[in-house]
C-alpha cells in the first residue's frame, strides 16, 4: 500500500505481462489494476479490487499492512478487471457489505454470484461517512460499461473515477511522472475504450466539472496529482475538432492496391495534408485506434478477393465503425481483377459512421495513368472538405 493522503492509500497489482484486454485490445505497455483504500475513524472502505488473476496482491498487501475490517467495498464497475476479487474480499471480510448502484449490483450478481445480502445500494449524489472521511458517489454511465459510477472523497477533493481517465501502462510509478508517456498511453485507452462512448463521456465531464478535483486516482495507470492534464486532454478527444489529417488503411495482395496508396499518399503530403499509414497485415490495431481520435477523414485501401473486400480490410473498417471516430469524410481506393463487391461491403460496414463518402477510386488490375489522375482528384477533393471544415489552408 502507498499513501496518496493521509489515510488514503493506493493498492495496485501491476501486470507487466498482459499484452491483450478482452482478448481484443492490444496492451504494449501492460497495465494496473489499481484498488484504494480510504480508513475513516469509524469505517474503512476499499474502493475497487483487481483482476482475479492479481487477488493474492490484493490480499496479502491489505494483510501485510495490518488491515484487519473493511466495512464497504464499493464497486465502480462490474468488470471483472475491477470486481473479480470481491468474492476474495469478502470471504476473507465477511462482515463487508459492497456499495454500489442498482445496476452494478445486478451486473454483480450475475457475474461473480454476489449473493443479493452483501449489498448496500447508493443512487446518484448520495454521501457514505467514514468518519473524516465522506465518499460521494456519482452514476457516470458508459465509461465503460452502462452501470460505471465514481466516488468523490470530499475532504480530499480525490476524485476515484474507475476506468475513466485510464491508461494501460504497467509502471512502478504511482503518480505520473512522464506526462508525455502517459499521454500516449491514455490516449491509447480513451481510443480503445472510451471513443465509441465520446458524446455521453461529454456529459459525464460536465458532471465532474461542477467538483474540485485535486487528484484523480483512476483504476488503471498512474494517478494523476496535477488533473488538469488528463481532464483539458479529455475535453480535446471527445470534442468535436478534427484535424487536417487522412488515416490511410490498406491491405495489397499484389502491389496494384500499394501503388495507389504510394501514390495517393504523396498526392495528399503534396496538398499539405497529414496522412497516418497503416499497412494492415503488420498494424497495431491500437495505433489505428488512436489515429481516429482526431482524424478528419478515413481512407480505406483494399484488393478485391473471393469478389469481395480483403478480410484485413474489412476488419479495419468493422473496428473503425465499433470505435465511432469523429472522422467526417471517408473513401475506398484499391483494385479488382474481374469484378466484385469490395466498395459496397466496406462503405456497408462503415454505417456507423457520420461520414460524408467521397467517391472511391478504384482500379482493374495495375493502376494507370487515368487511375493515378483520379487519385489526384480525390485528393482534391479531400483537400477542398478539410479546407470547408477550415482545417486545411
Ligand atoms: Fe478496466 Fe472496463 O474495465
Amino acid at each position: 500500500m502507498q499513501e496518496l493522503r493521509p489515510d488514503v492509500y493506493s493498492i495496485r497489482a501491476i501486470d507487466w505481462d498482459r499484452r491483450l484486454f478482452d482478448e481484443l485490445i492490444p496492451l504494449p505497455e501492460g497495465t494496473t489494476y489499481n484498488a484504494y483504500l480510504v480508513e475513516g475513524s469509524e469505517k474503512t472502505a476499499l474502493l475497487d479490487t483487481v483482476d482475479p488473476t492479481k487477488t493474492s496482491i490484493l490480499l496479502d498487501s491489505l494483510d501485510s499492512s495490518g488491515v484487519d475490517k473493511i466495512d464497504y467495498v464499493i464497486s465502480h464497475h462490474a468488470e471483472q478487471d475491477h470486481s473479480g476479487s470481491i468474492p476474495h474480499v469478502l470471504a476473507r471480510y465477511p462482515n463487508a457489505k459492497v456499495v454500489t448502484n442498482a445496476k452494478c449490483k445486478s451486473m454483480l450478481i450475475d457475474l461473480l454470484h454476489v449473493d443479493e445480502s452483501k449489498f448496500l445500494t447508493i443512487t446518484e449524489g448520495q454521501t457514505l461517512p467514514l468518519g473524516g472521511k465522506t465518499l460521494q458517489f456519482f452514476d457516470i454511465p458508459w465509461v465503460h460499461w452502462p452501470e460505471t459510477m465514481c466516488t468523490y472523497l470530499q475532504e480530499d477533493r480525490i476524485l476515484f473515477p474507475c476506468d475513466l481517465f485510464g491508461s494501460h501502462l504497467a509502471t512502478s510509478s504511482l503518480y505520473v511522472d512522464d506526462e508525455p508517456l502517459v499521454y500516449e498511453s491514455a490516449k491509447r485507452y480513451y481510443a480503445e475504450i472510451m471513443m465509441p462512448f465520446r458524446t455521453v463521456i461529454k456529459k459525464n465531464l460536465e458532471k465532474l466539472g461542477k467538483l474540485q478535483i485535486g487528484m484523480i486516482a483512476p483504476s488503471h495507470g498512474p494517478v494523476y496529482n496535477r488533473p488538469e492534464f488528463i481532464l483539458n486532454a479529455y475535453q480535446n478527444w471527445v470534442g468535436d475538432d478534427v484535424k487536417n489529417e487522412v488515416v490511410l488503411a490498406y491491405v495489397s495482395m499484389h502491389e496494384s492496391t500499394k501503388l495507389m496508396v504510394e501514390y495517393f499518399t504523396q498526392a495528399l503530403i503534396q496538398r499539405g495534408i497529414a496522412v497516418k499509414q497503416f499497412n494492415l497485415t503488420v498494424a497495431d490495431l491500437g495505433r489505428l485506434a488512436i489515429a481516429l481520435v482526431d482524424a478528419a477523414t478515413i481512407v480505406l485501401g483494399s484488393p478485391t478477393v473471393l469478389t469481395g473486400a480483403h478480410p484485413k480490410a474489412a476488419y479495419a473498417a468493422f473496428v473503425a465503425n465499433a470505435l465511432r471516430p469523429k472522422t467526417r469524410f471517408a473513401s475506398i481506393i484499391g483494385s479488382f481483377g474481374w469484378g466484385g463487391k469490395m466498395v459496397d461491403q466496406l462503405a456497408g460496414l462503415l454505417t456507423n459512421l457520420k461520414v460524408e463518402l467521397i467517391p472511391p477510386v478504384i482500379a482493374k488490375g495495375q493502376p494507370k495513368d487515368e487511375d493515378f489522375a483520379a487519385l489526384d482528384n480525390l485528393a482534391d477533393q479531400i483537400l477542398a472538405k478539410h479546407r470547408g471544415a477550415g482545417i486545411a489552408k
